[in-house]
């Protein structure tokens, strides 16, 4: 009788572990019969761009959790405005400093030359920020990625305010903007890893550099030699916006240095350095920064993760012909 209950209970378990793995209606080799090449194609692609501009990996990292963090992984990030709505893609979180849509345009366009009106632009952003990954750093596995995101329909620059997470945050705000996206804090310091890559208009600094809060003096909590050099990579001087480096380290490969950086007081934004003040970030960053190994393998889950917010599958959505319009 006990027997027969717990293989019961087992039973249970599984189905209800079955049905939470599918139940978002997301699949491994989703067209493997509508369009077999279309991973491969998106891989060689992106293999090709990459090294004509290494510069597109961080852009197609940080526009697919833009894309996800505003109605779900929907590639609602990459509609046009209309006469009568200003698109995700002009809110000013976005407009000028998000790069990317030309890549995805040429991965559309050589996927429609194939398999026309099949693989959707969700699908299209999060298997190119797989490759974008997997060239990214040394050790990277090419994951595996689950495929059939449908494309919304509405884009909604207002929402991206609600959603995409300030650099002022403190701790409290970023579990919050995390929160309501359904990850948690620990996810949120795993995914800042990908800081390691890429880089920040001046603008975005808030003037720690030199002014911060209006003390008229950097932020404490900067390295005075590091704000030094942020003052002459970023002039003074209104009306010009230049870039700098997320990860002063390894500013060019995808690895744990960044949490190295935030150990030494190299953090660019309040939200990075605000991780060394809360008992269990920093003991998360102080991991990640002397065993490079556990927080690949814990990026590389919590990216999955991050794909798989919200998605729109079955005729919750569509399949755009261009990326940039609905159909
Ligand atoms: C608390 C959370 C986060 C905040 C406050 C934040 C903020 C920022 C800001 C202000 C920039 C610079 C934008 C500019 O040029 O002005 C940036 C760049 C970037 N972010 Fe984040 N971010 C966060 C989380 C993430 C996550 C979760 C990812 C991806 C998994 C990510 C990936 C990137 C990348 C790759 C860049 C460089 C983009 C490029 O060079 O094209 N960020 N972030
Ligand atoms: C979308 O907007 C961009 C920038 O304004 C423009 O270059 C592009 O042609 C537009 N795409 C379509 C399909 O209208």
């Amino acid at each position: 009788m006990k027997g027969l209950a717990i293989a019961l209970v087992a039973f249970l378990g599984l189905m209800v572990a079955g049905f939470a793995s599918t139940d978002c209606g997301l699949q491994y080799d989703y067209y493997h019969k509508s369009c077999p090449q279309a991973e491969q194609i998106i891989a060689t692609t992106m293999d090709k761009l990459i090294k004509q501009n290494f510069d597109i990996v961080p852009n197609l990292v940080r526009m697919h959790f833009h894309d996800c963090f505003v109605r779900g992984c929907d590639a609602s990030i990459l509609l046009n405005s209309t006469k009568h709505n200003v698109a995700e893609k002009d809110s000013p979180i976005n407009n000028p400093s998000l790069g990317g849509f030309d890549v995805i345009d040429k991965l559309k366009e050589a996927l429609e030359v194939e398999c026309p009106r099949t693989v959707s632009c969700a699908d299209i952003i999060t298997f190119a920020t797989r490759e974008a990954i997997h060239k990214a750093g040394s050790d990277f596995p090419r994951y595996e990625v689950r495929g059939g995101r449908k494309d919304g329909r509405v884009s909604l620059a207002s929402e991206t305010i609600t959603f995409i997470p300030p650099p002022t945050l403190d701790v409290s705000g970023i579990a919050r903007f995390f929160g309501v996206k359904g990850l948690t804090l620990d996810d949120a310091v795993t995914l800042l890893g990908a800081h390691s890559i890429g880089d920040s208009h001046c603008s975005a600094i808030g003037g720690r550099e030199r002014n911060f809060k209006n003390t008229g003096k950097p932020d404490p909590t900067l390295d005075p030699k590091y704000a030094a050099k942020l003052r002459k990579q970023c002039p003074a001087s209104q009306g010009t916006d230049p870039t700098v480096s997320l990860d002063p380290i390894t500013p060019d490969v995808l690895d744990n240095k960044y949490y190295v950086g935030v150990l030494k007081h190299l953090g660019l934004f309040t939200s990075d350095a605000t991780l060394l003040t809360d008992e269990a970030t920093s003991a998360e960053v102080h991991l990640y920064a002397y065993n490079p190994a556990i927080w690949r393998k814990k990026f590389v889950a919590a990216i999955i993760k991050m794909g798989e917010i919200q998605v729109k599958t079955g005729d919750d959505g569509e399949v755009r012909k261009n990326c940039a319009l609905v159909n």
